[in-house]
Parts: C-alpha cells; structure tokens; sequence
C-alpha cells in the first residue's frame, strides 16, 4: 500500500491519472473512504454546514477544524489528508496564518492545509510553505466569501472574472501551492487553467477537464434531499435509506418485536 502524498498527487497529473478527493468528518467515515481507494481526504469547513448545520462556513473555527482533523487522521492509513483553514485563521497576516496551518499539522495530524483566495494569498502561501507546508489553493466560488458573491453563485462567467482567475491560478502555483481545488466556474475555464498551471486542479462544479473531483461526502451520498444543486451527482439515496431503517427500529420497538431473544442475555 503506497501512502499518498503531496508530490505523488503532483505525479499523478503528469500522467494523466485523475485524483479522486471526498471530504470526511470523522475516524468513521474516513476509514471507509479510505479503504474504498479515495486519494485525498479533506475536513472541509463545510463541516460548518453539514455537521453543524449552519447556514454557512464563516463560523467555524480552528479548534472545530482541528478536532475533526485529529479524529480523522485516526481512520486513515493510505489517502492524503488535507485540513481546511477556517475564515479569519489566515487572513489578518502571513504569520498568522502560518501559525494556524502549525496547529493544523502538529494538533490535527493534517499533511496539508487548503486556504481560499486568488492572487491576494500569494504572499500567505509563500509563508506557509516555507515552512514546509504543503499548501492546497481553492478559487472560484469561495464560501468563505459567500457575502462578497451575494450568494453561492457561479464564477468566473464574465471576461474580467475569468481573467482573475486564471493569474490567481498561475500565481497560487507560483508561491508553491502544489494542488488547486477550482470551484463552481465554467468548464472551458477550469480547462484553460488546468492546462496552464502543472500542478493538479480538483474540481467541484468545474466540469470534467479538471485532473481530479471533489464532493462533499453528504452530499455524495444524498443525506439532504433538499440539496440538490446542478454539480452534484448523488451516487446513494441516504436519507430515505435512514428514515426507513430508523422507521423499522421504531415499529418493531413499540410492538415489543425487539430486542428478542437472539438480542438479549440470558444469565
Ligand atoms: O469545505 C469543503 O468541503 C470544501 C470542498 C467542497 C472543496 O472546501
């Protein structure tokens, strides 16, 4: 079994090898995803939305971050583990944010930090890796700058958009990103960039050109049935699969059905 990790990933685009990524939460989840052969594992701050079932990400914090981390890191023994940086644990300067990506790796157990933001984050990168950091970009829609948007919209559709990104993408790779996860832009964008830098691009609501996908392991599964944006592919129904399970349970308790006697002790 060969351990995944940041300059295999970068291996991986060169030869063409798409990189599968999912998003875990806790030692449970990750073991499984582990063992089904997912390369890369990230604690997304999304665990804001489908953990804490908030309306965004911006509250989440890095002691949240790193307790999932620490958690997830005991489930896995072969994908790459990333950590998200919540909002404002990189923001306010350089060193701060390399102090915050230190906790993630030295309390969490992260091999890698990811941190939102274009050409702006250059100078933080920097900082990061210099440290010996792998650091993962994210451009595009950016949740973390879900007030900015005006929403959890698509971007990149105009020429000026489109334009930013694509220097914000060879300028994250520049300051030694060594992968980039491009989120909710058009395809032929996300093409164009993957094509221009050579570090990998995983891609969310990016279309197919990108060298690798991420989702959301929620979402994959289909434990929101209200959640049902044009990216994502449920490759499970969950949620009906749980409430009939936990139907069953109910039922079967109330008319004394269980526990019966091959559930139960006798001496
Ligand atoms: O927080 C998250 O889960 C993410 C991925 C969806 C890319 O940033």
């Amino acid at each position: 079994m060969k351990k995944i990790t940041a300059p295999y990933l970068k291996e991986m685009k060169k030869k063409g090898e798409k990189i599968t990524a999912l998003t875990a939460y806790d030692a449970t989840f990750a073991r499984i995803l582990d063992e089904a052969g997912v390369e890369v594992i990230l604690v997304g701050d999304s665990l804001g939305m489908v953990i804490q079932g908030r309306e965004t990400t911006l509250q989440v914090t890095l002691e949240d971050v790193i307790y999932h981390t620490r958690a997830v890191s005991r489930g896995i023994k072969r994908a790459h583990l990333v950590a998200d940086m919540p909002f404002m644990s990189y923001q306010i300067s350089p060193e701060q944010a390399l102090e915050s990506a230190g906790r993630l790796i030295k309390e969490g157990f992260a091999e890698a930090v990811k941190l939102e933001g274009g050409v702006e984050r250059a100078e933080t990168i920097r900082k990061i890796t210099s440290a010996g950091i792998p650091v993962m970009g994210h451009i595009g829609l950016t949740p973390q700058s879900v007030h900015k948007f005006g929403g959890y919209r698509v971007q990149g559709r105009d020429e000026e958009q489109a334009r930013y990104l694509l220097e914000s993408a060879k300028a994250i790779e520049e300051a030694g990103a060594y992968a980039l996860v491009l989120e909710s832009i058009p395809w032929p964008l996300a093409k164009k960039i993957t094509e221009s830098i050579s570090i990998p691009t995983i891609g969310i609501g990016a279309g197919k050109y990108t060298d690798g996908q991420i989702l959301v392991i929620y979402d994959l599964l289909g434990m929101d049935k209200e959640f049902n944006p044009r990216f994502l592919k449920k490759y499970a129904d969950l949620h009906t699969l749980i409430t009939e399970a936990v139907g069953m349970y109910i039922k079967e308790v109330k008319e004394e059905i269980f526990p019966d006697e091959n559930h139960s002790f006798e001496g």
